[in-house]
């Protein structure tokens, strides 16, 4: 398997300073040579450059969008290209409103290639707020929404196709904190949603069997990994911790049930803060759970 590591270095969308951090945090906790000792051929193509971060308060809704347009295309342009180029694209976040560049490429790429895609959001949050309902302007706590069509049109555009995706495609995996109006909106999309209380009551093995269900040979899986999807006591380097997420076990089941699904097809990993890290930890946890993630287990060879 090919695959190409893209650093989209920015925290242009979120509420604090220092996910642009991400993308070298990764590759100093290694993951390059990690992945390319699993048996991939990994490039490490660098980080793309985007506009600086003014670190300037919402407006009408929307800090920093043009700067976040911006940020999207160039990830959507990067993103497609390595599809294009038949390897699996790793985008290194930065911030998780580039999963919306991401997915509208992997969602292009699908059309072009006749595929189907299924898209996993492994996330604490459902970040499917819009303008009129984000508490807090940052376009972080959106992608979702706009890659299902709800959003300005500058963000909802990218990719060419509105909307992008449909929310029929979507799994949300380990969601713990909703926003009151986004609570209303994810009903009405028909998003399907295995919060923590399903987790928690069914169980990693059973809800992973739902999400992954129904793939078939032609389904293109994007998973699009937010690192506060984990439990703080285990991730604590990132910016938006919600207590009550998966533990380290629960999230290697969960890593492992997509391998073995053997559908995955590109990846996001996103919103590594280094600057709330400690010691990198939050880094090798990620690492770690990437190369199940690829394939790696206890017993068999990967
Ligand atoms: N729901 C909150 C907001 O919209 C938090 C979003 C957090 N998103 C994330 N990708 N960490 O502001
Ligand atoms: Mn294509
Ligand atoms: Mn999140
Ligand atoms: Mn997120």
């Amino acid at each position: 398997k090919r695959v190409s590591l893209i650093g989209a270095p920015t925290d242009i969308g979120a509420g604090s300073r220092g996910a642009s951090m991400g993308p070298e945090a990764l590759r100093v906790a290694n993951i390059g040579p990690i992945l390319q000792s699993h048996g991939l051929e990994v490039i490490d193509r660098g980080n793309l450059s985007g506009p600086a971060n003014p670190w300037q308060t919402p407006v009408e809704g929307y800090r920093h969008l043009a700067e976040v347009v911006e940020w999207n295309r160039l990830v959507h342009e990067a993103v497609h290209a390595e599809l294009k180029g038949g390897r699996l694209p790793i985008l290194l976040g930065g911030d998780h409103c580039l999963g919306l560049g991401s997915i509208s490429a992997v969602a292009r790429h699908c059309r072009e290639a006749g595929k189907k895609l299924r898209v996993l959001w492994l996330d604490a949050h459902a970040d499917f707020n819009t303008s009129d309902l984000t508490p807090s302007g940052n376009i972080h706590g959106m992608p979702v929404a706009c890659l299902c069509g709800y959003g300005p049109k500058e963000l909802v555009e990218i990719g060419g196709h509105v909307p992008a995706v449909s929310p029929k495609w979507i799994r949300q995996i380990g969601i713990r904190s909703v926003d009151a109006g986004e609570k209303r909106l994810v009903h009405e999309a028909g998003l399907e949603v295995f919060d923590m209380r399903y987790i928690d009551e069914m169980g990693m093995r059973h809800t992973m069997e739902l999400a992954l269900a129904t793939l078939d040979a032609n389904t293109h899986l994007h998973v699009s990994f937010d690192v506060d999807f984990l439990d703080p006591d285990v991730a604590p380097g990132v910016a938006t911790t919600v207590k009550g997420g998966p533990t380290y076990r629960e999230a290697q089941l969960c890593m492992e049930m997509i391998a073995d699904c053997g559908a995955m097809a590109s990846l996001d990993v996103m919103e590594l803060n280094p600057a709330l890290d400690v010691r990198n930890a939050t880094a090798h946890v990620a690492v770690d759970l990437i190369e199940s993630l690829f394939g790696k287990s206890t017993l068999m060879r990967a």
